[in-house]
């Protein structure tokens, strides 16, 4: 398994594109199945995630393949309703493929996916959902097996445990595009990749209105035509350069990145001593002054603070000077990178879902151990602002979400590379 190595000291200076949001992605190019027509997506990053998706297109017979940053998914028939154990055990996302699946065809064979080191990965608002507009579903050798012709539209109450659930509203809202009358999605997840899937499927025909918003209504159309479309901006790839330019006291430009999008982010880290400023459609983003100070963070559903940069911000909070929280209330058990950040030297304990952070200015390279994607990028933000090298193991980790990390880092003064694995 190859091997990230990171130069820590070094300030990061420059500008840095950002590249199509993995999570808009995903439940665009599954919703290609609603549709035999071709559909031509833009701005897609090459990542192993988007990979694993067009191989279940592949798989259920669509072609689907890249020519640069567009995935073109060329007119043609599904020919099965199976997404394989083998590719959804790779990529739990791969769920997201069910509702299209049902909305289309009224039946779908889904591996159930397994949880992941984040914490368990239920799907019960999935299944809640689907069943609500007359699904039937069985759970058999760890597959679910989904029936569902003429489905009903119907008032849906989408909120669960931890709140809203993006890719239940994603498989619910796909498979409500062709059902009778309307449907009424509650409590649904209002992500800005929540709302780019909306708006891909209005662009196909669909009659969805409150992109966006906490109620999604849909009213069932006949067909959908294929379309091109262009992706948003990964928000969490730009949150997570934000958060380097801060930690290492530099100044980047990044390209596309939107302040409507990380809103939340961008109020703490101003809170953090940050200054974030809109420039020519991207963001400028550098210290007021020397310190960061410390934060206090709640994860919660958007527009709330993004459990997916919960860790990154742990290592800017690694350094402040102070004492900080914060509190993880979508994925409690979302806290392996402490582990790691504190054999860096952090100074971090963990009181159930919440962190206490006592800022430090000793962190020290050290060999790590990445274990899931947004850890892995809390690894890479400390190791650049570490003294010494910290040798990062299990990279495909971060393969899996962050486009060409080495090269956009290395181009903005980072010291960091790729020890290949000889295998
Ligand atoms: C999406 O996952 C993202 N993945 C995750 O990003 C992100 O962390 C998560 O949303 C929350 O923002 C993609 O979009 C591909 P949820 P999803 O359903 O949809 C609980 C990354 O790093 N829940 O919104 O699977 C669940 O356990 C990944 O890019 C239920 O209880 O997350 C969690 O506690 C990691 N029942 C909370 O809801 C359900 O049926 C939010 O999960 C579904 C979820």
């Amino acid at each position: 398994m190859d091997k990230l190595l990171v130069e820590g000291g070094n300030v990061l200076n420059g500008t840095i594109p950002i590249s199509g949001a993995k999570n808009a992605s995903l439940p665009i190019l599954a919703a290609t199945i609603l549709t035999d027509e071709e559909c031509r997506i833009k701005n897609v990053p090459d990542l192993k995630d988007v990979s694993t998706m067009i191989k279940i297109l592949n798989a259920l017979g669509r072609d689907a393949r890249r020519e640069g940053d567009t995935i073109i998914v060329s007119a043609g028939q599904i020919k099965n309703h199976i997404a394989p154990y083998e590719l959804v055990s790779t990529m739990r996302a791969s769920i997201v493929v069910l509702g299209p699946l049902l909305g289309r065809f009224g039946e779908a064979e889904v591996s159930f996916p397994g949880g992941c080191v984040i914490g368990p990965r239920p799907i019960d608002l999935h299944l809640k959902g689907l069943r609500a507009l007359g699904v039937e579903i069985e759970v058999k050798s760890g597959y679910i097996l989904a029936n569902g012709k003429n489905l009903k539209g119907r008032k849906i109450y989408l909120g669960g445990h931890f709140g809203s659930s993006v890719l239940a509203t994603d498989n619910v809202l796909m498979a409500a595009v062709f059902a009778e009358g309307e449907t009424i999605i509650e409590n649904s997840a209002s992500e800005p990749e929540v709302e780019d899937l909306a708006r891909f499927l209005i662009a196909m025909g669909a009659d969805i209105k409150g992109a966006g918003t906490s109620t999604l209504k849909v009213r069932g159309v006949k067909s959908l035509r294929g379309t091109e479309y262009s992706v948003i901006p990964d928000r969490i790839e730009a949150g997570t350069y934000m958060i380097g330019a801060l930690i290492t006291n530099g100044r980047l430009y990044l390209e596309h990145a939107r302040a409507e999008h990380n809103l939340a982010l961008i109020d703490k880290l101003r809170e953090a001593g940050g200054v974030i400023d809109e420039v020519d459609g991207g963001l400028e983003v550098y210290r007021a002054g020397d310190v960061i100070n410390p934060i206090d963070i709640t994860t919660l559903t958007y527009p709330g603070f993004p459990t997916d940069l919960q860790a990154q911000m742990m290592s800017l909070a690694a350094i402040s000077n102070g004492i900080s929280v914060i509190t993880e209330k979508i994925y409690p058990d979302r806290f392996i990178h402490i582990s790691e950040l504190n054999r860096m030297g952090a100074d971090i304990v963990i009181e159930g879902a919440t962190a206490i952070v006592k800022g430090t200015n000793k962190l020290s390279g050290a060999p790590v151990m990445a274990s899931d994607l947004r850890a892995s990028a809390a690894l890479v933000l400390a190791g650049l602002v570490a003294s010494g090298q910290t040798e990062i193991a299990r990279v495909y980790h971060l393969d899996r979400g962050y486009e060409k990390l080495e090269e956009k880092l290395s181009a903005v003064g980072a010291k960091i590379w790729r020890m290949k694995e000889i295998k």
